[in-house]
């Protein structure tokens, strides 16, 4: 290609890059709506749009616990109009899905957006209130509960293999295309249990529509107060929190991600944001951690530390 046409082509993209976005943004939530991934997508969707100027599309793809969804994202033009919010379970994908016909360690990173706690829930009319009654229900060998997931991959599916693991329990999955679908038939009755999001459980617990047998936190947290650490009652050291991320297609320039780094930050100081996610159990990521440098360093750990994990707890 002669020089003048290679510059030409390098001016344009240099162009493109300054002046983007000219367009509507995608952001891929790869699970169905109303569920806690497509919570957290749209309250920050809606904070970013004014420092972005353009409108954000939330598309919701569920389906193999995301990783039908993320794979699409994986395909797209890395071109800054299509993203992916999800979270832990992106870096779980790999170990679990041996044929992926993409490699999520090489999307490219916007930023972390929050941490969410998540809670082991149980259908309203269920023969056990606290978590030592439950065990002792998980512990009956005539006993079969079922488990509600957003499918392999999800992080309800992987709260489970933790859970049975712990406890010597054998759940019967059954998976959704996300979590949101999966409460509706847990406050229906059609299922047992879930562990999932605090997201998408803070309400549900309070109204009473299911009932919670512990947090997967260290410490109780401020939204549920007289809910129980799972680590308090009798499963020593579990802990697993959903930190969720935003990330862009193999290839997306630097310049792209820091102005959507940059509209992270502000979506996640957006009053209404802090209060939203306040609500429902959790906190936005500090600046530092909004970046593509901290959401590199963390997905390499977790990819890492999931794969370890899961090769202790997936059934082989
Ligand atoms: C999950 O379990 O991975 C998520 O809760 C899925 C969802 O957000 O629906």
């Amino acid at each position: 290609m002669a020089a003048a046409a290679v510059f030409g082509l390098f001016a344009t993209e240099g162009h493109a890059q300054s002046r983007y976005p000219e367009r509507p943004i995608t952001i891929v939530v790869p699970a169905a709506a109303g569920g806690p991934s497509d919570t957290v997508a749209r309250l920050v969707a809606q904070a970013m749009t004014p420092s972005l100027g353009q409108q954000i599309v939330i598309e919701n793809k569920g389906g193999a616990g995301g990783s039908l969804g993320a794979g699409d994202v994986a395909k797209a033009p890395p071109d800054g109009y299509t993203l992916l919010l999800y979270h832990i379970g992106v870096a779980t994908f790999a170990p679990l899905y041996p044929k992926l016909p993409y490699k999520p360690e090489e999307f490219s990173s916007v930023g972390l957006v929050t941490e969410v706690p998540m809670v082991l829930v149980g259908r309203s009319d269920l023969k056990a209130n606290t978590m030592p009654e439950l065990l002792a229900l998980l512990k009956d060998k005539g006993t079969s509960l079922t488990i509600g997931t957003a499918g392999v991959g999800s992080v309800s599916h992987l709260c489970a293999l933790v859970l049975a693991k712990e406890t010597g329990a054998k759940f019967v999955d059954v998976p959704y295309k996300g979590s949101g679908p999966a409460m509706l038939d847990l406050v229906g009755k059609r299922i047992d249990l879930m562990c999932d999001q605090t997201t998408n459980t803070v309400n549900q617990i309070k109204s009473g529509d299911i009932k919670a047998f512990g947090v997967t936190t260290r410490a109780p947290i401020a939204a549920l107060p007289n809910v129980p650490t799972l680590d308090q009652s009798g499963l020593k050291g579990f802990e697993i929190t959903a930190w969720h991320a935003l990330w862009a297609p193999k290839g997306t320039p630097e310049a792209i991600r820091l102005k959507l780094s940059e509209a992270l930050k502000t979506a996640l100081k957006d009053p209404t944001v802090i209060d939203r996610m306040a609500s429902l159990g959790t906190v936005p990521v500090p600046d530092a951690l909004a970046t593509p440098a901290a959401l590199d360093r963390q997905f390499r750990a977790e990819i890492e530390r999931l794969g370890k994990l899961l090769a202790a707890v997936a059934p082989n």
